[in-house]
């Protein structure tokens, strides 16, 4: 969590031009014009990294205009959920090597989908099986649970939307804005931590005796909400769920 701020600046190294507003991304130079063309983009991975899909679903379908989709590995095997030659598929790991998301890579290659993928580990399965994609380059993440991976995921599929984008002018000034938040972001991601102390107090006077945490919001923030339920189960034990704000009606009132 504390290595955040020089993980983001290295996945962002060398790949965006904060003067100029424009990001390269070498592994998809080749393939911007499939995937441009693709009839949906389908994101599937498993626990935080289909919560880094989520999170950045709505920037895809916002800069350019093609149905896009988040699955959980494991669900679209089940379903056998149909593939067609003109999708295509992101497969987003931090260790490229979840067996649910290997198996539908190679589920999706056989369909004749153009496979992307996003990882961390040169060399893993994904990473060599994919047509071609993104090392997001954050360093190992030494824990079970991903942490910096998640930030470093997001940023990774921001850069791929902006580039994606990159001849539309309709969508100049937008990617411009993106883009300047990224070079914010190191400084707020610093900010935060340098709260860490009200927080743990926080945690410990009111959060840790509780039963049950239910984390709301809504837009954006639901993949944070989703992805901070995960966080607290995987690590602190506590029963947590994160709830679509929009969705309070229909039962989280009730509890
Ligand atoms: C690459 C080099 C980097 C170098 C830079 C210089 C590697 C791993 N990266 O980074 O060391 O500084 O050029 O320009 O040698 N790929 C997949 N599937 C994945 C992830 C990646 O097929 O899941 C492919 C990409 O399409 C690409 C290659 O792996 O062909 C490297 O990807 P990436 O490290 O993201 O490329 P660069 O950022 O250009
Ligand atoms: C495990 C980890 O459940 O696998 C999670 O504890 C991780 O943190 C998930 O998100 C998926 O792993 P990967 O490597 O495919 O991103």
């Amino acid at each position: 969590i504390y290595e955040q701020p020089e993980s983001v600046v290295n996945t962002m190294r060398g790949r965006v031009n904060f003067e100029n507003h424009e990001v390269t991304l070498g592994g998809l130079r080749g393939f911007t014009h499939i995937i441009r063309r693709a009839r949906r983009i389908i994101f599937i991975a498993c626990g935080t990294s289909y919560h880094s899909c989520l999170a950045t679903r709505s920037i895809f379908e916002e800069l350019n205009q093609i149905g896009t989709q988040a699955e959980l590995a494991s669900d679209f095997l089940d379903r056998a959920s149909p593939i067609f030659r003109d999708d295509v598929c992101v497969f987003v790991s931090q260790s490229g090597e979840t067996a649910d998301t290997i198996l539908a890579m190679r589920y999706c290659l056989e369909r004749g989908a153009l496979c992307v993928g996003v990882t961390n580990t040169v060399g893993s399965s994904i990473s060599r099986e994919t047509h071609c994609g993104v090392h997001i380059n954050a360093g190992p993440e030494i824990g079970v649970a991903s942490t910096k991976a998640y930030t470093s995921q997001y940023i990774a599929l921001v850069m791929m939307a902006l580039q994606l984008a990159e001849d539309t002018t309709s969508t100049k000034q937008r990617r411009e804005e993106i883009i300047d938040g990224l070079y914010r972001l190191p400084g707020h991601i610093k900010e935060v931590l340098a709260i860490d102390g009200k927080l743990q107090q926080l945690a410990v006077d009111q959060l840790a005796h509780e039963k049950s945490l239910l984390i709301l919001g809504r837009g954006y923030q639901n993949a944070t909400c989703l992805e901070g339920a995960l966080k607290i189960k995987e690590i602190s034990y506590i029963h947590s769920e994160g709830i679509l704000a929009g969705e309070l009606k229909h039962g989280p009132l009730a509890l």
